[in-house]
């Protein structure tokens, strides 16, 4: 199946093959098989891939790019059209992170092309950004870098990739020792890795096992699950290989030895490569000299200079350009997608796509031209330069964030000067229409709970039930948006500072809307988790009031705060009878929990709000509110500043805040 001449050693590969049945190098002719132990084999090389001696460096080189090696020659998993599929097995040991040379992680990948672009560096690991037109891809990620420009966050796992970049499923690297304990392996350490794949086909099995080298093959896998490959592994021919990429000028992805078998269990590596010296052979490596294709000789010293001089002109400028290209690109783990499909998704940003206008820009409704997909494309203006880095790599976060109570971020676009976000689509749109805009229908109380029950859901998960704390800032009902099941979404999250000033007066210097600042992030100018839950408070008031955060006073003609409204009016008789005139039939029970636990979240001092996860319990009938007076809501003047500040902080200790201040 495969040529006889494909490689000009093969007589001698033969023979090593009869010397030492394990110590081969190549495609096994007709078997569809590969065995690679660590002297070059014949891939196709692309990007900054190259052989060292006979080490398979996959990113080494100036420059941090990307870089794929692929077997030459396809493998064949389908025998005929619509016949059965093959299983398969593969095992490779890799080093990452030799030395200082840090990487952003590598992958295993099987792909129905060899060429893929060279377009994917960082974080994308050189794999493809989306779906290749028409090409299917399937890869294991050995992942090292959440985003390295924010404080390099090292990450640390495996994934399962499916034609996206999105993993199926992911898990810390690692492996299951002998009685079953969980233990860690340090992708990027510079140590040898080895790592098995095993693919069912029948049961569309797919196992994923990771261990330090040398050792067996752990019993458990580290990922185990199912995932139809049917349609990548029937399209024809299938490349195999692998890809990695870098950001940082020097990288380290090494491939010492790997072994695939179609239909059949992967030969096992020779003992050399996993017994290799890998400090010590690869000591050599930092001797190495990168090859130089530039040659001056004999061309006059003046003119040398001159072509010096342009050249160092011209490096300086590309490299300051390269360097704002990585601000945006490097903070930003997310997909892109192209202007031109926004400007078609939009019917060219038309007015009649309009959903909204802000201080940071407009905001269209759009439909994908290839998935027909509905989003909402926020278009921030030019002149919103202010935050611009902060704003990257809050994107770069909230694109893994996920939770149904969230309006989730799909990517960006950055074309010239401009930045479009792409989100989901709610068809209903925000939450302040359906309490204040009289022509659109009244929300009935079981709707208006559910989305109370919604938006403390999405706040519980970016406070406590995410890897890292997120501070939305800005909880508002005109931050809510409503799904076509009339769910309630908080969106719009940490953009609060990309408002211009000035432009939107509702927002103050401390980001977030008057009427639901904390009274210590007014004094302090800091957010925490407590400062979201006081606005959480409000909020949920105001959904039960069906009136604004800061409203007339009845009798002064000057301003009160609704909360202060609503304790009035549990003091001067019945809590209840605070709640939206337009709600004819409501559970009075509920109403009354819903706005003491809203009082209670706005309490004036921080430390005597409920967490997140209180509130969920309150809300869905696992804890018992206390029972508290509304007197006691405020805080008496004797309150001295230094006990209030210090629980403030240690509560701001416990926030690794993302969206920390200006
Ligand atoms: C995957 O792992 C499970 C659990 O050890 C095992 O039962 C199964 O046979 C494995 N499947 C493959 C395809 O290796
Ligand atoms: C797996 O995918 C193939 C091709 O897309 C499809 O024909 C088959 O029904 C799928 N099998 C299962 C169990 O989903
Ligand atoms: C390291 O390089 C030296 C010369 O450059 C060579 O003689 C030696 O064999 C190399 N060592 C290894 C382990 O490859």
């Amino acid at each position: 199946m495969f040529p006889v001449s494909w490689h000009p050693y093969l007589p001698v590969l033969f023979f090593l093959c009869l010397a030492d049945h394990l110590h081969t190098s190549g495609v096994i002719a007709g078997t569809n098989e590969l065995v690679y132990n660590g002297f070059s084999a014949d891939l196709k090389l692309d990007g900054k891939a190259l052989w060292i001696d006979d080490l398979l460096s996959l990113t080494n080189g100036p420059g941090g790019t990307s870089g794929h090696a692929f077997c030459r020659y396809p493998l064949s998993f389908q025998d005929n059209p619509g016949g059965a599929i093959s299983s398969f097995s593969t095992t490779f040991v890799f080093v990452m992170g030799f030395k200082q040379y840090k990487g952003n992680g590598m992958a295993f990948i099987l792909s129905s092309t060899s060429d893929l672009p060279d377009d994917s560096p960082g974080e994308y690991l050189g794999l493809p950004h989306s779906n290749l037109d028409g090409h299917a891809f399937f890869a294991i990620e050995f992942d090292t870098v959440l985003n390295p420009e924010i404080g390099d966050i090292d990450d640390n796992h495996v994934g399962i990739d499916v034609n996206s970049l999105a993993s199926v499923e992911s898990q810390t690297a690692g492996f299951y020792n002998f009685y079953g304990e969980f233990q860690t392996v340090v992708l990027r350490s510079g140590e040898r890795i080895q790592a098995w794949v095993d693919y069912d086909s029948k049961l569309y099995q797919l196992n994923v096992t990771l261990a330090p080298c040398p050792s067996f093959k752990p019993q458990l896998p580290l990922l185990s699950t199912t995932v139809n490959l049917s349609s990548l592994l029937s399209l024809g021919p299938v490349y195999a290989g692998f890809s990695a990429s870098s950001r940082k000028v020097s990288s380290s992805h090494y491939v010492l030895g790997w072994s695939l078998k179609v239909d059949g269990v992967a030969q096992p590596l020779h003992n050399s490569v996993s017994s290799f010296d890998t400090a010590y052979e690869l000591q050599n490596l930092s001797n190495f000299e990168f090859p130089r294709k530039m040659n001056i000789l004999g061309v006059p010293l003046i003119v040398q200079a001159v072509i010096l001089i342009v050249l160092a002109v011209l490096i300086c400028r590309q490299l300051r350009k390269a360097k704002e290209d990585d601000e945006w690109e490097i903070k930003c783990g997310m997909p892109s997608f192209t202007y031109k499909d926004l400007v078609t998704a939009t019917e060219g940003f038309s007015n009649k796509m309009l959903l909204g206008k802000g201080g940071f820009g407009r905001v269209y409704k759009g439909v994908l031209p290839t998935t027909t997909q509905h989003v909402a494309i926020k278009r921030v203006s030019p002149e919103s330069k202010q935050g611009k880095k902060e704003f990257m790599a809050e994107i770069a976060i909230l694109g893994h964030v996920r939770h149904r109570n969230l309006v989730q971020l799909l990517g960006y676009c950055r074309y010239k000067q401009e930045l479009l976000l792409v989100y989901d689509y709610m068809a209903n749109g925000s939450l302040d229409r359906y309490l204040y805009d009289k022509t659109t229908p009244t929300l009935d109380w079981a709707q208006r709970l559910r989305i109370i029950k919604g938006v403390a859901s999405g706040l519980y998960y970016l406070h406590e039930d995410w890897e890292q704390v997120i501070i939305h800032r800005d909880i508002k009902a005109s931050n809510v948006l409503l799904d076509d099941d009339m769910n309630g979404r908080l969106g719009d999250f940490g953009l609060a500072r990309l408002h211009d000033h000035g432009v939107d007066a509702h927002t103050t210097l401390v980001a977030g809307t008057w009427g639901y600042i904390a009274p210590e992030l007014a004094r302090l100018g800091k957010a925490t988790k407590a400062t979201d839950v006081f606005a959480f408070g409000v909020f949920t008031i105001e959904v039960v009031c069906g009136r604004k955060p800061i409203g007339p006073a009845n009798t002064s003609g000057g301003l009160l705060a609704l909360a202060d409204w609503v304790r009035g009016t549990w003091q001067g008789g019945s809590i209840v009878d605070a709640v939206d005139p337009e709600l004819k039939d409501y559970d009075r029970a509920e109403v009354e929990l819903v706005l003491k636990l809203g009082l209670l979240c706005s309490h004036s001092l921080p430390r005597s709000r409920p967490c997140m996860r209180l509130v969920m319990l309150y809300l869905e009938g696992g804890a018992r509110l206390p029972n508290f007076h509304p007197a006691s809501l405020v805080a008496d003047g004797h309150e001295d500043e230094e006990t209030d500040h210090k629980a403030l902080s240690t509560s701001a200790a416990t926030t690794v805040t993302i969206l920390s201040g200006r």
